[in-house]
């Protein structure tokens, strides 16, 4: 199997988890390379929901490793409750399966609290963040006052830094936004105590990454948001801190751009956003919130509604070159089951192709016929209605990259696979 990065062409929540479930038999590896605990993928594993915000996405599979690679901001309170849940699972999370990098920038108490408080305070401005300390972690690692997780297995080191940073946050916290000022040595002792229960996980995964390509092994690089919400790319500043497009998959984890041979971009039958910024094929009222309900669309992390619309030809079809697809996985084609005619979009009026920024964008859309046999569960491409193969085909002229997997349902067997993913 080559190396493969799986990124979400959307704004996130197209169903990766489920993508990368489906193909990890074959991998040694999946490593996470940026984002945190802002990502929550769904895996239904024999009737069983399974949502991981900071653990990759392979844990649920024996013979296979979990990186948290150097690119990822992790909250080690949420990773070890996250690690509690699947022990009580009986997955194994020693390290022999989950390793996180040395050099993973740690969320602190103070970005958590100065995410929400910028949040509660924005007008207009507000992002509508998921409010887990994910932009402040990130301008803190760009600033050079990050801490590692390497540092939480320092005290003296530990308590220096935070002797250094807790005490212009908190002017910040309780001068500008009155809020609660963070306690430095509870902080202190909490995160000492968090890093000691991490430590058999803690260690070089850059080196780990290079003796699986020495042995010629296969790795998973595990996307997390999407293309839409990265932040140079992105609907900015409606974006989230980090990169999310594939490229981010070598600085995040340590390989080079020629470790990487597929680039599988996830996307959704429809549109889902979370939080505010331009979404040109949103659609309100009644077929929103039908769409809304169908799809189950309420976001893994906090449990906000998601935004629904219709696919967008032209944004899809750019994001295959900003990633450099070779592959396309559809998502939840059986929710759109039902419709007379599904509108897609395959351009904007006044413009030609993609313009640079989304705001305002007016779709035009094309009306392609509907089915109404139940699809969900189905794994044959052969065996789908005619307009749903239509439907799929369409689509797949829009973004200009084979779709090899089409998803009829949240399980794991509810997957027709093709090209690639029939090989793997
Ligand atoms: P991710 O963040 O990209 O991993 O996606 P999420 O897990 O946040 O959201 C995708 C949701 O859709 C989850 O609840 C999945 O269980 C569900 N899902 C994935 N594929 C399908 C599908 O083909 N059909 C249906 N109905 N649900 C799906
Ligand atoms: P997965 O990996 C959907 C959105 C938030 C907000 C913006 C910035 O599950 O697809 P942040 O907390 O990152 O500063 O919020 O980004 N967002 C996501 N939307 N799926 C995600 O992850 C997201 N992670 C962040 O809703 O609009
Ligand atoms: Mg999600």
């Amino acid at each position: 199997m080559p190396n493969v990065v799986i990124v979400g062409i959307q704004w996130g929540d197209e169903g990766k988890g489920k993508v990368v479930d489906v193909l990890t038999p074959g991998m040694a590896a999946v490593v996470r390379f940026q984002g945190g605990n802002n990502a929550g993928h769904t895996l239904v594993v024999n009737g069983e929901k399974v949502i991981l915000h900071l653990v990759p996405s392979g844990i649920l599979r024996d013979n296979c490793m979990s990186v948290v690679g150097n690119g990822v901001v992790v909250d080690p309170r949420v990773l070890l409750s996250e690690l509690d849940g699947l022990r009580e699972r009986g997955v194994d999370v020693g390290p022999k399966k989950l390793m996180i990098s040395t050099r993973a920038h740690v969320i602190l108490p103070y970005h958590d609290v100065l995410d929400r408080l910028r949040e509660s305070h924005a007008g207009l401005g507000k992002i509508g963040t998921t409010g887990r300390g994910i932009g402040p972690a990130y301008e803190d690692k760009a600033a050079r006052r990050g801490v590692r997780m390497s540092d939480l297995l320092d005290p003296a080191r530990l308590r220096a830094l935070l002797s250094d940073y807790i005490g212009p946050k908190n002017r910040i916290i309780h001068e500008w936004y009155k809020g609660d000022p963070v306690d430095l040595d509870d902080v202190l002792n909490e995160y000492l105590d968090l890093g000691e229960r991490l430590r058999p996980n803690i260690g070089d995964t850059v080196a780990l990454i290079h003796g699986m390509q020495d042995r010629g092994e296969s790795i998973l690089f595990e996307g997390a948001q999407g293309t839409f919400l990265d932040v140079d790319h992105g609907t900015y500043p409606y974006v989230t801190s980090s990169n999310t497009v594939a490229g981010a998959a070598c600085a995040g984890s340590g390989v080079g751009p020629t470790a990487i041979q597929e680039v599988i971009g996830i996307a959704k039958a429809y549109c889902t956003r979370v939080g505010s910024g331009p979404f040109p094929t949103e659609v309100h009222g009644v077929t929103g919130d039908s769409l809304r309900e169908i799809g189950r669309e309420y976001g893994s992390t906090t449990g906000r509604p998601r935004r629904c619309g219709w696919f967008d030809g032209p944004a899809a079809h750019y994001a295959a070159r900003m990633n450099g697809l070779t592959r396309v996985a559809l998502m939840k084609l059986d929710v759109l089951t039902g419709l007379n005619a599904i509108p897609v979009c395959v351009g904007y009026e006044g413009h030609k192709g993609m313009p640079e920024a989304m705001d305002h964008l007016v779709p035009e859309y094309e009306m392609l016929p509907g089915w109404s046999e139940d699809i969900r569960g189905m794994t044959s491409f052969a065996d789908l209605p005619a307009n749903a193969r239509a439907y799929v085909q369409r689509l797949e002229k829009l973004i200009g990259v084979p779709i090899d997997l089409v998803s009829t349902g949240p399980e794991r067997e509810a997957t027709i696979a093709g090209g690639f993913f029939a090989r793997s």
